[in-house]
Formats: structure tokens, sequence, C-alpha cells
């Protein structure tokens, strides 16, 4: 969103983004200290996704994540957030099994989070599920193309979408979702002419990431556009050297300690 951005964003503001050709600027977060940082930033939605489980708990896939560590996490996120959309995932298994499931840990996590709305990965597949969602009042964000719940089905992080029958399936999959009330979808890893062209056919919002400059807005997970790891996917990229910053800080205290030099009279009590 541009400069005339409101004060808190808002589940409509999305939508009048795609409208006036505005771009969205999502972030992951999963702390409050992050959080704050980038909602001071004036980042417009913040995602508490489940990538935590890679990033935050070193489980190397998001699969582990549990809904109680997303209501921790979340609720760290939604409380520092004072601008932002707030979006929680929904963490593997707990939506899957059908509507009644789904309800019942969006209703959780929107009871003791304070997030705006939930995501969750899929298409046709959960349609009933965004239905019953929005049904209940919870505006839900869905999740397209290269969906990392599934990774052991799709192989690995690899771009989706491609050919035609994939192309269409994923065509399908998001009118599917945007017609049960989806008011956003992620596409993750799509070919950048497919996912304008599923911008231009769904009247909803569509943040990519790994899905070219055609979409709504962008979303990257926080780690990697800070430049905290060595390694970042090649659709990403490092807008930071933080990791290395947060060394040198590191090392630079080091020093001191073991230098004797910190703490100083200045850092000390008095009697
Ligand atoms: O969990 C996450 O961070 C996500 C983004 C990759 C879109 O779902």
């Amino acid at each position: 969103m541009t400069s005339d951005a409101p004060k808190r964003v808002r589940v409509h503001h999305l939508q009048a983004a795609k409208d006036k050709g505005d771009k969205l600027v999502m972030l992951t977060a999963y702390d409050a200290v992050t959080a704050r940082i980038f909602d001071e930033a004036g980042v417009d939605m913040l995602l508490v996704g489940d990538s935590m489980g890679n990033t935050m708990h070193g489980y190397g896939t998001t699969l582990p994540v549990t809904l109680d560590e997303m209501l921790v996490a979340a609720r760290a996120v939604a409380g520092a957030a004072r601008h932002a959309f707030v979006v929680a995932d929904l963490p593997f298994g707990t939506y899957e099994a059908g509507p009644e499931q789904a309800l019942a840990s969006a209703v959780r996590v929107m009871k003791e989070t304070g997030v705006a709305a939930v995501k969750f990965e899929g298409g046709r597949r959960v349609a009933r599920q965004v239905r019953a969602l929005t049904d209940a009042g919870i505006p839900v964000v869905g999740h397209l193309g290269y969906t990392p719940q599934s990774e052991n089905l799709l192989g690995g992080p690899r771009v989706q979408g491609r050919g035609e029958e994939a192309s269409l399936r994923l065509r399908e999959d998001a009118l599917a979702i945007a017609e049960a009330g989806a008011v956003a979808i992620v596409l993750e890893m799509v070919p950048a002419p497919l996912a304008k062209e599923v911008t231009e056919i769904v009247g909803v919002p569509t943040i990519g990431i790994g899905a070219g400059a055609g979409c709504d807005g962008q979303v990257l997970v926080w780690v990697d556009m800070a430049g905290m790891t060595d390694w970042s996917p090649r659709f990403s990229k490092r807008f930071g050297e933080v990791g290395a910053a947060l060394a040198a800080a590191a090392k630079a205290y080091a020093d001191e300690v073991r230098a004797g030099t910190f703490p100083d009279d200045s850092h000390s009590f008095g009697a």
C-alpha cells in the first residue's frame, strides 16, 4: 500500500489495494520483537507462518508445527502489531479432516491470539473449509502452488502449475477458494505468467512468493529477506545482512566481556 495506507489494515483494505493497483507487502513474523519492527516499517500484512518450523524451531519442515506452538507465536505477533493485518497459518493436521475440524482450530486461533485471519493450504479439496470459516465470520487466506505441508507428495520444493493440465488445475483451485470466500490467495512457486493470469481472473488479491511480479502483493520469509542465513531460495532476495550484523554484535560483546571492558562504570550501579 502507499503513503495513504490506513492506520490499521483491515480486510476491506486488501481488496481496495487490489482494485487500486497498490501492491500489498507481507512478511512472516514469529515473535513480538520482529513483528514490531516490521509493523513500524509499514509492512501491510504479517504472516505467522508455519515456516517457523524451519526458521525458528529447526524442525526441517513445517509438518511438526502444532496448533499450540502457532497460538503462542500468533499471540505475540498480533499483540505487537499496531498497523498490519495479521494472518496465522493453520498447521498441518488441524483442518484437512473437514469443515468441523477447521472451524474448531480457527476458532481457537481467533479467540486466543487476536489475529485478523487464518491461512491454510489447498484448493478445491479445502473449499468446504473455506466456506465454513467464512460463514462463521473468519477471514481465510488461501495458499496454492507449492504447498509445503504437502512436500512429501510434491517431492519437495518444486515449481507447480507447469503444463496445460497443472495450470488448469491451479486456475480452478484459485477460482474455487475465491468463490468459497477466501479474502486473498498466496501463490507459491508458480510460473510468473500463470500467477499473473490467476491474479487477473480471481476477484481477490493474490500474494506471490516465487510467483513473479504480476501478483497483487508479495510475501517473503523474513529470515530470507533479512539475510539471516547462509542460504536462501532462488526466488528470494537478501535485502540486508542482518545475520552477519548479529554475529558481529555477539563477537564484540564476547570480546569486551573477555577483556574485562564490559561492563564499565557507565553500565554498572554505584553503591
Ligand atoms: O509459512 C509460511 O511462511 C508461508 C509462506 C511461505 C507464504 O506459508
